[in-house]
């Protein structure tokens, strides 16, 4: 049994990865979110009170706060999920990014060293490495060339966690990983926002020509892989994560309006995202051989769970939906 820190529980991943941990193991988590508006304790209303699990509100960037919270918890392992994580919300503004991804790792590395963490996983993205012409997979030896605040922020919090390994002896595993889709995933983005706007009839924004492509992993194949990670990766690995499901967005958005039911007649072609990256795929080799690690769900499989998933919870969207996101979405969709 060892005490492990989750940072950003709250979160669509990481709220998935404590459930999964607190299902299958009897490790004693310790969930430090800020609760930002991705971050919502009702994602896991259904461990609160068990004894192995124990919430934490604080700012990863606060040293003073995070010094306090590594004291009283001794954790022996960290897994740092807590991010600012959606793209378009880098464009609008990158301040919370710098602070958070880069600055927030660093005070955790810091914090780690200081009390004595035996293992720190950094769970980052496969947006680092850039973006892909029509061939070719992001390997773990891809140059890191991020295109976005968003992933110049989880690049900078990369190569701190790379740091910390070769100057200061840190045990640190990094993962990256392709698109995530699955239940709890905050309806910003894509997967999650088309299932509801198809769901309400409101437009769905595609950008560009929809020729994008991204590949899809559910959220469990992810978890599994950052435990895989987390128990059995080399001190100072990279471990790509992907879910050999490459798909156009124009595709995803078909399948999802037909799982809802929905016509074709909703789909808006939009201004495109400044500095779009073409196509992410992965190449998860490394994990498969040296993890035990592969995908269990097919796209298919996945895309029907997770929209069966919203339909079936409705209010939990509706209510993260409401407030301050209505703000962000008429400022990046405006009237379209
Ligand atoms: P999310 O936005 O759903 O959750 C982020 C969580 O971090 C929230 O609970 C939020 O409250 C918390 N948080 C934000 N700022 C904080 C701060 N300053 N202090 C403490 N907590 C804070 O994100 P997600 O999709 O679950 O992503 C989790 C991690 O996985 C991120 O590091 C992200 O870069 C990475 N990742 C995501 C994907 C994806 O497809 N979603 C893919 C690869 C990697
Ligand atoms: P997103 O879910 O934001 O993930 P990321 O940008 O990190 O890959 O977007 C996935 C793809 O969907 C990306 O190519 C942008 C596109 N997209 C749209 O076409 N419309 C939208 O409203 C959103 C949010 C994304």
């Amino acid at each position: 049994m060892s005490k492990i820190l989750v940072t950003g529980g709250a979160g669509f991943i990481g709220s998935n990865f404590v459930r999964m941990m607190l299902a299958e193991t009897d490790h004693q988590i310790i969930n430090l979110d800020l609760l930002t508006y991705a971050g919502n304790l009702e994602n896991l209303s259904d461990v609160e009170g068990r004894a192995n699990y124990a919430f934490v509100r604080g700012d990863i960037v606060d040293a003073r706060v995070m010094s306090a919270v590594f004291a009283e918890h001794q954790p022996e392992v960290v897994v740092h999920f807590a991010a600012e994580s959606h793209v378009d919300r880098s464009v609008l503004d990158a301040t919370a990014f710098v602070q958070t991804n880069v600055v927030g790792t660093q005070v955790l590395l810091d914090q780690s060293r200081h009390h004595g963490v035996r293992r720190f996983v950094h769970v980052s993205t496969d947006e680092v490495y850039g973006s892909l012409g029509a061939t070719g997979l992001f390997t773990e030896d891809t140059p890191l060339q991020p295109n976005s605040p968003y992933s110049s922020s989880k690049a900078g919090s990369d190569l701190l966690v790379r740091a910390a390994v070769h100057t200061h002896d840190m045990d640190c595993v990094i993962t990256r990983c392709s698109n995530n889709y699955g239940p709890f995933q905050f309806p910003e983005k894509l997967i999650p926002l088309m299932i509801a706007n198809a769901r309400e009839d409101t437009p769905l924004p595609v950008y560009g020509d929809g020729k994008n492509v991204r590949d899809w992993i559910h959220v469990d194949d992810h978890c599994r892989g950052i435990r895989r990670a987390m128990e059995d990766g080399a001190t100072g690995e990279v471990y790509n994560f992907g879910g050999d499901a490459e798909r156009e967005n124009l595709f995803v958005v078909h399948e999802i309006l037909r799982l809802v039911g929905k016509g074709e007649d909703l789909i808006r072609f939009v201004t495109d995202r400044p500095g779009h990256d073409r196509r992410y795929a992965m190449d998860s080799s490394k994990a498969k051989s040296q993890l035990g690690w592969s995908p269990s769900f097919t796209f298919e499989s996945g895309l029907a769970q997770t929209v069966e998933w919203y339909l079936a919870n409705q209010q939990w969207w509706e209510r993260v939906r409401s407030g301050a996101y209505q703000d962000y979405y008429s400022r990046q969709y405006g009237g379209r």
